[in-house]
Order: structure tokens, then sequence, then C-alpha cells
């Protein structure tokens, strides 16, 4: 780092002094006697004002050659303008050009989201992009902190993994020497062991689903934050998750009020986003939606549309509980009141963001286990060491994953998880 150079972000702390900030041009526009450079320098955006009369003919000829995206030192004093977004503008007095960049592809017209997604390398330069790396940043550090303030320890569960967490249908296959291997569906498995060590763990690391759908809610690779706490049931892991993305939102709303507005996000909406959230049961859930003229029967597991409108009736994030046993996963421990359902919970965004959490409390009987292993063919050789967690002192158990890309998603109020990640890695697309 150039300890020398100032940054866009501080200017408002240098108001009347002179700066000098390493920066690129976004954009450009001249009256004759005074051009006006859009400059960014990763922290904001400030305009440069390079006025004839007062530089020498040499900085108006190297402001005047500039392009879209060259990179330059630039070197002003900082003046408070109550018109510009930032509230001070740069009245530039010298300019040292590092490279001038030539046809840079993305223009200010519209482009195709094909387009987009080939340059997506560049296409992250632009203000609408850098918000929204910016929330997500926010994002992670609210995680952070709210793991950090309770008590949890980080721990991080391995990416490539012997056999599955969340079904057989979607594993990304890959040898490893003889065997075979497969990228993490979900750490979920391996924080069990890690409560039973720790107590109260969370981990936060990429996971993988082969997944054949083409939705704006699904990516092949997203980042998942999967907390396990040892001695807490049911009912309690869902107040640790209606304070926990509580917390998400309203930090997000406390440090990125700049890029939520970038983003034209409707913060009233987000406003409200305080626990206590609402629950309902999936038999709720199932009669409302029949009620609404849906067409579903208990049974069935709910697809995007369903969800959109079970969010519909609620302006907080809602909880919908005790699924089927028959369609959720192996190691969810059934309602000891009726079996047939188990102790669970999906945490459904409101404005039809869908599902962001999905969470349960944990078989921890090590016979039940056993019978699951049978009924859903999983080979329990290679879950052998999942089941001696159940052998030695075993404890009732809850966690939950929450989905980083969807939670993006909601927050900044995009249409697709495509701009929630740095690079997307979707169906059909690896590059770049
Ligand atoms: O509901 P899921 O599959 O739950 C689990 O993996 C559990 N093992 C978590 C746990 O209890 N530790 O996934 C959790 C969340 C979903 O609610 C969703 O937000 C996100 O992960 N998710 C995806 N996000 C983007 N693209 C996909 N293909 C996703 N699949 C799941
Ligand atoms: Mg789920």
């Amino acid at each position: 780092m150039n300890m020398e150079l100032n940054t866009i972000r501080e200017v408002s702390s240098h108001a009347g002094e002179a700066v000098r900030i390493g920066c690129w041009v976004h954009g450009k526009r001249s009256s004759g006697k005074i051009q006006f450079l859009q400059l960014r320098d990763g922290t904001g955006f400030i305009q440069g004002v390079v006025v004839k009369s007062e530089v020498s003919e040499q900085v108006w000829e190297a402001a005047a050659k500039l392009t879209q995206e060259s990179s330059l030192y630039v070197s002003g004093t900082v003046r408070e303008d109550a018109r510009s977004q930032s509230g001070f503008e740069l009245n530039v007095t010298d300019v040292e050009v590092i490279q001038l960049a030539v046809d840079y592809p993305i223009t200010p017209k519209e482009h195709g989201v094909d387009f987009l997604m080939d340059h997506r390398h560049l296409w992250l330069r632009s203000p609408r992009q850098r918000a929204i790396m910016v929330v997500r940043a926010q994002i992670i550090r609210a995680i952070q902190q709210f793991f950090d303030d309770n008590g949890f320890y980080l721990v991080d569960p391995p990416i490539l993994t012997p056999s599955s967490c969340e079904g057989t249908t979607n594993l990304f296959h890959t040898k490893y020497f003889d065997e075979d291997a497969y990228l993490t569906q979900s750490g979920q498995l391996y924080m069990e062991a890690a409560a039973m060590a720790l107590g109260k763990v969370y981990s936060f690391g990429p996971t993988f689903r082969a997944e054949k759908s083409k939705t704006r809610r699904h990516l092949i690779e997203f980042w998942m934050i999967e907390p396990e706490m040892a001695f807490v049931d049911h009912e309690q892991n869902l107040i640790v998750q209606e304070r926990f993305v509580s917390h998400i939102v309203q930090s997000v709303l406390a440090h990125c009020p700049k890029e939520l507005e970038t983003l034209g996000r409707d913060i009233s909406k987000l406003e409200p986003i305080q626990a206590p959230f609402p629950r309902i049961t999936y038999d709720e859930a199932i009669r409302r939606l029949k009620e609404n003229g849906h067409e579903i029967e208990w049974g069935e597991d709910f697809g995007a549309p369903h969800e959109t409108e079970i969010a519909k009736q609620f302006d907080k994030p809602v909880f919908i509980t005790h699924y089927p046993a028959s369609f959720k996963a192996f190691y969810m421990k059934p309602d000891p009141t009726r079996p047939e359902v188990v102790l669970c919970a999906d945490m459904i965004a409101p404005e039809g963001y869908g599902e962001i959490i999905g969470g349960s409390q944990r078989i921890d009987d090590p016979e039940l286990m056993r019978e699951r292993f049978k009924e859903h063919e999983l080979a329990e050789d290679a879950y052998r060491w999942y089941l001696d967690l159940r052998k030695y002192g075993t404890v009732p158990h809850s966690g939950f994953g929450l989905g980083l890309e969807r939670t993006v998603a909601w927050i900044c109020g995009l249409e697709h998880v495509r701009e929630t990640i740095p690079f997307p890695r979707l169906l059909y697309r690896l590059y770049p």
C-alpha cells in the first residue's frame, strides 16, 4: 500500500486540503473550458474538476486524453459541494497518467447479461456491482461479529469428503487417488463432531451442489455459514436464527446506507427486520397454500411459488417448521409427539427471495440413526465416525445453514443470485 496516497472515502476529513489519490476514470464530460472526471478508487466515487484557466497546458492535455478506465494519480484540493453524491468535489491540480485504457468493452450503453457475465472481471468495477460486493463484505463482518459476541468458535470442516450430507443426487464427484471423493455439500456432519468438542461452533466456507437447476436462486458453488450447538433444542435453535438474521440486516442498514441507495433498495422493507420472526408449521403452510388456490397435498415439498406465496403473507422472514420426515434429510430428529414430522425449520425471506436458512434438531439416538442410514441407503461404513458421536456421550443438539448469496440477494434487492458473488459458478458457466 502506498501510505502517501489518500482515498476517496477519507476526503470528507480533508476539506480545503490538498490530496493525491490513485484512481480510475469511470466517466468523463467536458464543457470546453472545464473537464469533469468521474473518478473511482474502490473506496468511493468523486468528481474531479479540471479548469483550463487554473492548470498548466500539460495537465489540461493529460486530462483531455483520459479514457474510460484509464488509471492515474490525481492531485487536487478537496471542496465541499452539496450537489454531489459524496458531498465533495476535487479541484484538480495535477494528473499523472499510469495507463490510458483503450476500447474498454463495458460502455455506458446497455449490455446483455451474457456479455456482462463474460466480462465479470471488469463488470465488478461498476458502481452497482461494487455496492453489492461492499454489502456482501459487511454481511460477512456482521456474521463473524455475531458469533464472536455469542461465544461460538470458528471451525473449518473439510472440502473433500467421502460421503454425502444433503442427498446423493447433486454430488460433485472427483477422484481422491484410488478412492472416490466429493466436494462438500455442507459441513454440518463435521460441525456436529466439532460441537461435541467445543460446544458452540460455526463454519464459514464454500459448498458445492451439482444441481441441474437454472433458477435465480441456485448457484453451483455457494458459501454457507453453519452453526452447530450442543444442548440446544429446536425452539432455542429458532431463537438464535432470528437474532442472527436481525443482526445482519440491521448491521447493513447502519454501515451501508450509500450502497443501498446506489442499489435503489427500498430500506423501509428492511427496517422492520427485528426478532422475533413469525413461525408456522408445515401443516399450516399447506392450509394457507390451498386457501390461495395452490394445488399441493400434504407430503409434497415446496417449490419457489409456494415459498413466495407464504412469504407474501408476512413482512419479516417466516419460519416453516415440522416438515414431513419423508422428504427431509436423514439426520433430522422426529417430533416425539408426531414422528411423521421432524424438528426442523426453513427460514423464508420476504419479497420472494425464498429459503435462506435450513436447520434442525439432530437425531441423537444411535439406534434411530442406524435405521435412517438403512432407509436412505447410506453405507453405514462411511458414517461410522458420525455414529460414534451418538455412541460416546450423545446430547441433544441443533444447528442450521445460512446461504450467503441468497441473503445478499435479499438484502440488496437483486433479481438473481449471479450478482451476489464475485465469480459465480452457474450451470454451464465456469468462465471467467
Ligand atoms: O437447506 P440446505 O440444503 O441445508 C443444509 O445444507 C444443512 N446441512 C445446513 C445445516 O443445518 N447445517 O442449505 C442451507 C441453505 C439454504 O437455505 C440456502 O440458503 C442455501 O443454503 N443453498 C443454496 N444457495 C445457493 N445455491 C444453491 N444451490 C443452494 N442450495 C442451498
Ligand atoms: Mg433446505
